[in-house]
Parts: structure tokens; sequence; C-alpha cells
């Protein structure tokens, strides 16, 4: 049976304006009546058009499956996190689901859901705990892959060829998991050819206008570079703009692989600005809402659901943009 709110004695845990219900929440911040599954869901923030992409695909998926959705917006702040996830726990809300701005630090939190008997499911982003019992199930990527995946088109790329190869690398929010496994995935790929030289390494925050930013000052540090590794499209267009007012032309004169294919990247990928995107799907609010059915009955779900992802060149980019939902 779901579990019946009482009145939530939020007190000063609640960050009411970080807070917006979706799906018929009630006001007064205290749970479902109706015997509706209620699921409190502590986003990352809007950093990205993937984030934006994500949150739809969670209150659409929650809306759809009868599930009443609290959301949260984070603003990439674990602090706001914490408390967003405290107050569900105060609400009594039946499962929590939340995308872990980093990955350290969530020990503490995790277990106050798991004494007061709440399932909490990790979405797109793992944490780093050693207590897996802390969380029912994780669904998202590889981000490990994802960088390997990015690297090995680098490598066959420049096959045959012998002079060093200069790449700046725009990393995501520092201490996430997409951002250490992206580096990670991709640093193990190159390491086996000397020619690949990573020259800059820097966060840009997921964001377009931090990648912009950073990639100015890639630009005015070093003469020459030829390649860009961003670890999302968002980073990646931001960058493009800084090459074009730099008097370069993206993609020709410096080569840009980047991570997510959303509609803006693949639209920069099908015109050549991009030539190589590793796809990371954000739509992973079906199969949340189906996991959190489970884990709230009772019944046993995976440790692990992997998200299916593939990678795109231009042309793929130009044959799949009509249809490409986000
Ligand atoms: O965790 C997934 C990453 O977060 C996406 O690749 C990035 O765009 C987002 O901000």
């Amino acid at each position: 049976m779901f579990r019946k709110v009482a009145t939530a004695a939020l007190g000063g845990l609640l960050v009411a304006a970080a807070l917006t219900a979706c799906g018929g929440a009630d006001e007064s911040g205290s749970g479902n009546d109706d015997g509706k599954l209620t699921m409190g869901f502590a986003q990352v923030g809007a950093e990205s058009g993937w984030r934006t992409a994500n949150t739809k695909s969670v209150q659409e998926a929650a809306a759809a499956a009868g599930i009443e959705l609290k959301f949260s917006d984070a603003q990439q702040k674990q602090e706001n996190q914490i408390k967003a996830i405290r107050s569900y726990i105060a609400q009594k809300v039946d499962v929590i689901a939340f995308s872990p701005v980093v990955e350290t630090g969530w020990d503490q939190v995790l277990k106050e859901a798991k004494d007061a008997k709440i399932p909490v499911i990790l979405t797109d982003r793992a944490v780093d705990s050693k207590d897996t019992s802390l969380y029912k199930t994780f669904i998202g990527s590889d981000f490990v892959l994802e960088g390997k995946k990015a690297g090995e088109w680098l490598v066959k790329e420049y096959q045959g060829k012998s002079d060093t190869v200069n790449i700046v690398e725009l990393q995501g929010t520092t201490g996430s998991a997409p951002a250490n496994d992206r580096k990670s995935g991709f640093a193990d790929v190159i390491k086996a050819d000397p020619k690949f030289k990573v020259i800059a390494s820097q966060t840009g925050e997921f964001t377009r206008a931090k990648g912009k930013e950073v990639m100015e000052a890639f630009l005015k540090a070093n003469p020459k570079i030829d390649v860009l590794y961003a670890h999302n499209d968002d980073m990646g267009l931001g960058a493009i703009e800084a090459i074009e007012a730099a008097g370069k032309k993206p993609g020709v004169d410096i080569k840009i692989i980047t991570v997510d294919a959303v509609k803006d990247g693949m639209t920069a990928l099908a015109a050549g600005k991009i030539n190589f995107i590793v796809e990371c799907s954000p739509l992973l609010g079906p199969q949340l809402m189906d996991l959190a059915k489970k884990v709230v009955a009772g019944e046993t779900v995976p440790q692990r659901v992997l998200t299916e992802e593939t990678t795109f060149t231009p042309e793929q980019a130009k044959a799949v943009l009509p249809e490409r939902k986000y």
C-alpha cells in the first residue's frame, strides 16, 4: 500500500521557492491523500539542453503513470539537493529519485531516507558510496564508455598521422560523475599514443556561457589548438561562438567532439561545426516511473539499469534530425 501522508512538519527544511509541484501535488506541501504514489524528484538544475529534456521526460512520464511528482531544481548546488531530499523525507513521499550534482557527500542524507523507510532511486548520475543499500537502483548512462567512444573516434580520425595533436578539454561540473568519467574514459583511450596531448582542461560547468568563456581563454593562451573535446553539447556550442569570434572555422580549423546529441548539438553537427557526438539519452522518465512502482511495491529491481546509446557523424545527424524529439 502506498504511504499515506500526515501533515508534514517542514519547518525550516523546505526551500519553498526551490520546490515546485507538478502533476497535481497539493500546495500545502503535505503528500497525497488519494492513494496515488508520490515521488520526490531532486533535479540537478537547468544547466543544459540535456537537462531540460530530462526534466520534461520525468514530468511527462510521471503524469502518464499516474504518479504525483514533487519536483525541485537544485541550481547545480549540492546543499539545495540535500535540503530538497530532507523535505521529501519530511513529507513522507513514497519514493525519492534524484540525479546527484556531485558524486560524494550523500551518505548522511541517504541514511536518513533509509531510516524513514523511503526507497531512493538514483537517476542519470551515480553516487560514490560504499554502502549500496542506501539506494535501490541506479538508472543512467555509462559515462566512462561515452568518454572512450569520444577517444576512439579521435584515434581513428588521426590514424597514420604522426604530428602532435593538441587537445583542449571542457569538463563538466567539477566533481560530477559525467565530468569525472568522461575525462577518464577519454584519457584511457588516447594515452596509448603520445602524439595526443591534452594541453588545457578546465570546467565549463556544462553551460553554454561558461563553455564560451573558457574557450576564449584557451584560444588566447594556446596558438595551436587542433581538437576540442567538450563533455556536453552546450559547452561545445558556446565554444563554437568563441572559435568563430577568433576568426577560426569550427569543425575545420579545430575539430570538435561533444557528448549528448541534443537538437542544437545535432544541428551544429549536421552543419559540420561539430565533427562527432557521443549520445547520452535524457529520456529516462518512463523507465524511472516503472522502477518506482516496483520498488514501492517491494519488488526486486536490478541494481543497475543501463541506458542504450549510440554515436553520430555529420551524415548520421542529417538523417535523424527531422525526427529528433529533443
Ligand atoms: O548528467 C548528464 C549530463 O548533465 C549531460 O551530459 C549534461 O549536458 C548535463 O548537464
